[in-house]
């Protein structure tokens, strides 16, 4: 009795008192699109369908693997030209590299979820393709969709070695999308799950490929919507899901140790743009510091914005299912979650010190020393120490496994297995595995 009671205070002293509403963390079904059943079924098919890659060698799920809690399991991708899955991905044939981590896909269904990309250069109406962007995109998600495909790196692979490369090469989006609807026409199976799934679509040549975005983001909106963790019950006022000590880390997260200045709201993010220090590492975004001209920096959202002033500020990622989604850090520079939490103690001194044998990079003797140049360098170091949000914070080893253990907290069990969310074939007949 007692012990339910301490609890209860802690949980009112905790989100109505500290915090102006409780009702800001609560999920309901009215923050999701409505279930739609065909689309997610398509949607699942094309998620897996190496048909949308231009070899044909590469699916969303190869970067985004049930098998890897919806990421994969690396610090930075390897896209088309590598086999194999996650961890056990060989890199030798790759031509090109992906310079972000690639992020976990959960819960971005919810509405909240408008801006996408570490540095939120898709929303639902604004994206790197202007006013190429086809009309009928359902949501940020489905606009999200139209882009991997058109990445040379990620999914379309290099001039030359197929037309919708080639396409991509010349910056003519328009093709790219033409191509794979036109793929996508060919397969009988598909066509009838796209009448199926949609009202407009009564012959073959009516499929786009804003159909399949807006069947793949259906499928992601459902298959990765994971708000049923000991934080979401314990809102609805089921106080014995958490223990004490994650309830001790809830007091720091949303106190003294600050962490909801940035990590607010529902999902643990308050949308916005942040620069706290993360090491720099791979091949960058091909952004350059005065007196640079090899491109291995990324300046983050001021890649979006244009100004100064967001340099080396990336999107506050949501914690939520945090525990699985390693490595953490929009370039995966940490393998580890209590180094993560270290370096937003201490982000100076954190990044000053990093290793970057943490990170799990392509064993190539060749992109290991591209990898580690921009961090090796003093002067572009300082400039990324420059730019640092956060102040220090001073946290007993205590305290930092409570902030742990609130994190734990954070993980919808149901979202542990994925397995209902893979498929064992696809409509191409391609294979699924590598
Ligand atoms: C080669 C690996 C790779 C492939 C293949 C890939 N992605 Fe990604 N994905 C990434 C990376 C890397 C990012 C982050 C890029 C950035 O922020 O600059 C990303 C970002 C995303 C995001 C935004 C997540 C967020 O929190 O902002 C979504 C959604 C997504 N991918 C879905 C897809 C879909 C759908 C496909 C297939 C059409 C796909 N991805 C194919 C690597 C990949
Ligand atoms: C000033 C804003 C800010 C504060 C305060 C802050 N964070 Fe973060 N956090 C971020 C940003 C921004 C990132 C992503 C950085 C990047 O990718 O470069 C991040 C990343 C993370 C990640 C990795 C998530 C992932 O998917 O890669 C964890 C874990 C995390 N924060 C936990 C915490 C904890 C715990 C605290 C409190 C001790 C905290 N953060 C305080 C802004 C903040």
């Amino acid at each position: 009795m007692t012990w339910k009671l301490t609890k209860k205070i802690a949980f009112i002293s905790l989100f109505t008192i500290k915090l102006a509403s409780a009702n800001e963390f609560l999920v309901t079904d009215q923050d999701f699109p409505p279930d739609n059943v065909k689309m997610e079924n398509l949607g699942k098919f094309l998620f897996y369908d190496k048909i949308l890659s231009g070899n044909e060698d590469i699916s969303c799920a190869t970067c985004h693997h049930p098998f890897a809690a919806s990421g994969d399991g690396i610090s930075l991708p390897i896209g088309t030209g590598g086999i194999g899955l996650g961890v056990m991905r060989n890199p030798n044939n790759i031509k090109k590299r992906v310079a972000r981590n690639s992020p976990h896909l959960f819960n971005l269904g919810a509405s909240e979820f408008t801006t996408l990309f570490h540095d939120g250069r898709v929303t639902k109406l604004v994206s790197p393709a202007g006013d190429d962007l086809p009309l009928g995109l359902d949501n940020p998600l489905a606009v999200q969709a139209m882009f991997p495909v058109t990445s040379d790196a990620e999914m379309a692979g290099e001039k030359g070695e197929n037309t919708i490369a080639d396409a991509t090469a010349e910056g003519n989006l328009i093709s790219v999308w033409q191509q794979l609807a036109a793929r996508l026409q060919q397969i009988d199976e598909y066509v009838y799950l796209f009448i199926d799934a949609f009202a407009d679509v009564n012959a073959a040549e009516d499929i786009t490929y804003v159909h399949a975005a807006n069947a793949i983001a259906s499928f992601e909106a459902a298959a990765f919507r994971c708000t049923n963790s000991p934080f979401d019950q314990y809102l609805r006022g089921n106080y014995d899901v958490a223990s004490e000590q994650q309830i001790r880390g809830a007091i720091l997260f949303y106190g003294k140790a600050q962490c909801s200045t940035c990590h607010s709201g529902a999902f643990q993010t308050d949308q916005k743009f942040h620069a706290i220090g993360i090491p720099q590492i791979g091949p960058g975004k091909g952004d350059n510091l005065p007196g640079y001209n090899d491109g291995h920096d990324d300046f983050g959202r001021e890649r979006v914005t244009k100004d100064a002033a967001d340099r080396f500020k990336f999107r506050t990622p949501s914690l939520r299912q945090v525990t699985m989604t390693g490595p953490w850090g929009h370039d995966g520079a940490y393998n580890d979650l209590e180094q993560m939490i270290l370096h937003h103690l201490n982000p100076v001194k954190a990044l000053n010190n990093y290793d970057i044998r943490q990170a799990l990079l392509p064993s190539r003797t060749d992109l290991h020393k591209i990898d580690i140049i921009a961090h090796q360098d003093q002067k572009r170091r300082q400039a990324i120490i420059d730019a640092i949000e956060i102040n220090p914070i001073k946290l007993t080893d205590q305290e930092i496994y409570d902030l742990i253990a609130f994190l734990h907290a954070l993980t919808d069990v149901n979202c542990i297995d994925l397995r209902r969310t893979a498929v064992n074939r696809v409509p191409s007949g391609l294979p699924i595995r590598d």
